[in-house]
């Protein structure tokens, strides 16, 4: 099984990235062929500023690294170090339907939000298709607002694979039901554009605060609680054991348990589960010729995947 992902160098890693493609991501690891990307030709659609995006690449670098990527099992590489994935791209547009991309989601609720309408942002999904198709993947690990990406690479592959002859595999998402969607401190979705977020490594004083700012109801320590409506039950959860969970929602159904003392016992699993990992991630940074290594290395081995892929299309097209 080859199993392939990417995120975007163009926010702080959050707990809705972290749980919801990070930890299924590092998961799989150990159960097949692992190709994850730093994807900065797609940030280019939101990030004008280059020394935003080099600092941006480095922090995702270096958060999958301290989470727990194994760069001895893992291909890890900058998604600009493998240009093949652009020509690529170029070979499915010709199969896209205008449609296809009218209809997804994603573009829509970024022009909404004020981003500039271009092609890039438009094309998006194509270079979502040509990461996933370049390597084979058969399985592509990410949050549920990605779902309808990962359906578009598969019409894609389907419609080339039609039209040209059995090219490309067509893969599947992962999607972890449990943590399809992490809500923010307001209840929405966690993202980084509703300024909801709690980072991962963000500063450890601020990380507090704003885990003692999640929104709740109104009611009183004394009354009795509903935990599956809770947000602060809702991120406790992702961190607890099954035991722990259980224990946790039959406090709230007895009542005598305040939101305050929940936000604290979330806290402490925050820190329990990330606060090694900060520590990792600092020697990591101290580290940068070890990083870069690892990403040029991962650099070389996609390259080469996506290079015989890119050579099947370029012939299946008539381009040799
Ligand atoms: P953001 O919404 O903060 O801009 P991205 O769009 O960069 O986050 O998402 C990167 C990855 O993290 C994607 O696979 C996405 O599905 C996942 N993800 C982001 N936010 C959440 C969330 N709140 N719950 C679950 N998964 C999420
Ligand atoms: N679009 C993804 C996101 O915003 C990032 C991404 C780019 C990706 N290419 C990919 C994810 C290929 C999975 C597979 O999170």
């Amino acid at each position: 099984m080859r199993i392939l992902s990417g995120i975007q160098p163009s926010g702080k890693l959050h707990l809705g990235n972290y749980f919801g493609m990070m930890q299924p991501a590092l998961e799989l690891q150990n159960k097949g062929d692992a190709y994850y990307f730093i994807a900065n030709y797609h940030a280019l659609t939101t990030v004008s500023d280059a020394a935003a995006l080099r600092q941006g690449t480095t922090d995702v670098a270096l958060d999958f690294l301290a989470c727990g990527l194994d760069p001895e099992r893992t291909v890890f590489y900058r998604q600009s170090d493998v240009p093949e994935v652009t020509e690529l791209m170029w070979l499915l547009s010709v199969v896209t339907p205008m449609g296809l991309l009218e209809r997804c989601h994603s573009y829509k609720d970024k022009v909404a939000k004020g981003i500039a309408a271009s092609h890039g942002l438009f094309a998006y999904p194509v270079l979502m298709a040509a990461d996933i198709l370049a390597v084979d993947a058969n399985v592509v690990p990410v949050g549920r607002d990605q779902k309808q990406h990962v359906e578009v690479t598969r019409d894609l592959a389907v419609k080339f694979n039609l039209q040209y002859g059995e090219v490309f595999t067509v893969p599947k998402e992962d999607i972890r039901d449990s943590v399809a969607v992490v809500p923010g401190l307001d209840g929405q979705k966690m993202s980084k554009s509703y300024n909801n977020t709690i980072e991962i490594f963000g500063d450890a004083k601020d990380t507090k605060a704003r885990i003692m700012r999640i929104v709740t109801d109104s009611k009183g320590v004394a009354d009795v609680k509903d935990p599956d409506t809770c947000n602060v039950f809702a991120l406790y959860r992702l961190f607890a054991s099954e035991a722990e969970r259980e224990a946790m929602a039959a406090r709230y159904r007895a009542g005598g348990l305040g939101y305050g003392e929940v936000k604290k016992a979330l806290h402490e699993k925050f820190e329990g589960h990330f606060g090694p990992l900060r520590q990792k991630r600092a020697e990591l940074a101290a580290r940068p010729d070890f990083v870069e290594d690892v990403l040029r290395r991962g650099a070389e081995k996609a390259r080469a995947l996506a290079g015989a892929t890119l050579q099947r299309a370029r012939h299946a097209v008539g381009l040799d």
